[in-house]
């Protein structure tokens, strides 16, 4: 097979979203002939998984996202998906993704290939202009019906609640506070870090940048709410108060191939916005409760943190009907103020 169709496919494809930018994969790709090829997709599961993932759905959810990218790049190159098997094994985190792609020389598209680089988190401002109806109504029609996509615009003080606790809960616990510390990094200190997320893409102010480096390099840490009012109000208030839409997109099993398929549909959603210049940000605080109630002796919560969280898994059920024991993600859309960094990547290696 022509190797620089490839590599070309493979440089745009690592491009996918995953959480924390951890980019927890790991490919094994095999040339069946000359027109077809295989690709096995498995999740690289940490020593010690973190409290935020520590069963594995953000990273079933992101390998989802890849695959989905996979498939958008391969058929802007001529290369189409024939095959898209989960094999589930008894831990999420073994999971294998089998893929196979056909290489059809004629026809491909390329003028598509910008928004693979063209989708990015966008978590600084948006504008006020609202997304028009017949847009939103295009991407309800992409979903796959295994899905539902929950519009909740009118319970927008409830979301912004939610999410301004469970905010809270990641900045006042030692643990989880020390694990996005050592997710953030500052790109002029380090700029072969391959994975994680950019201080500069966090959509903070030049003084909220500062505080956090002067956090981050003195090792610091707050346990009082107070400390944290400013970044909760310039990352999870005025973001979520000030965009055109807020969805939470829904799937009904809690299995390994529930998680993978809400990741690609996720992306699939994501792409499609992306090429009508809508942009978005996940805000994957679900992922917090699910994690509590999978196991309650994981984390080494405090009571008035486990009250919290019970009280949210049952007003998120009884208010927005999201059921935060399944698969699911929440994010904002709009249209942005400016562009969002790039983030890094690592290179999409196999074996
Ligand atoms: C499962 C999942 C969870 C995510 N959670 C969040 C989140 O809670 N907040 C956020 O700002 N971005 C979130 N993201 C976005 C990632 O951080 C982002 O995709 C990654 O850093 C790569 O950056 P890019 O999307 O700009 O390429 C999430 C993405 C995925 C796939």
């Amino acid at each position: 097979m022509d190797t620089n169709i490839v590599k070309h496919w493979l440089r745009l494809s690592r491009y996918a979203a995953s959480g924390g930018n951890q980019q927890q994969w790991n490919l094994k790709i095999k040339e069946i002939n000359k027109e077809k090829l295989a690709i096995n997709i498995r999740i690289n599961k940490p020593d010690s998984p973190q409290l935020t993932d520590a069963f594995g759905v953000g990273a079933m959810i992101s390998i989802g996202c890849l695959t989905s990218t996979l498939n958008a790049v391969g058929k802007c190159l001529g290369l189409i998906n024939t095959k898209l098997k989960v094999i589930e094994e008894k831990e999420l985190w073994s999971t294998q993704i089998q893929l196979e792609y056909d290489f059809l020389k004629n026809n491909p598209s390329k003028d598509k290939l910008s928004t693979f680089l063209a989708r990015r988190t966008h978590r600084g401002p948006y504008t006020k202009q609202k997304i028009d109806s017949t847009e939103l109504n295009i991407c309800h029609g992409l979903l796959n019906p295994e899905f539902k996509l929950l519009h909740l615009n009118s319970q927008r003080k409830d979301v912004i609640s939610f999410v301004k606790d469970t905010t809270y809960l990641r900045l006042t616990n030692k643990t989880l506070f020390s694990e996005l510390l050592n997710e953030v990094f500052i790109r002029v200190y380090n700029r072969k870090a391959n994975t994680g997320l950019p201080l500069d893409t966090l959509g903070l102010s030049k003084f909220s940048e500062f505080f956090f480096k002067l956090i981050k390099y003195n090792n610091l840490f707050f346990s009082s709410k107070i400390f944290h009012f400013g970044s909760i109000f310039e990352s999870v208030v005025l973001p979520l108060n000030k965009c055109s839409d807020i969805y939470y997109l829904q799937g009904q099993k809690d299995d390994a191939s529930s998680w993978f398929h809400l990741g690609m549909s996720f992306q699939d959603l994501w792409l499609a916005l992306t090429e009508k210049s809508i942009v978005l940000q996940p805000f994957a605080n679900n992922l917090l409760i699910y994690n509590y109630f999978k196991d309650k002796n994981l984390a080494p919560y405090h009571k008035k943190h486990r009250q919290m969280l019970e009280k949210w898994n049952q007003e998120l059920n009884e208010k927005l009907n999201i059921n935060t024991l399944k698969p699911g993600i929440l994010f904002r859309i709009g249209y942005p103020v400016r562009p969002a960094p790039l983030s890094p990547r690592r290179e999409l290696t196999f074996s």
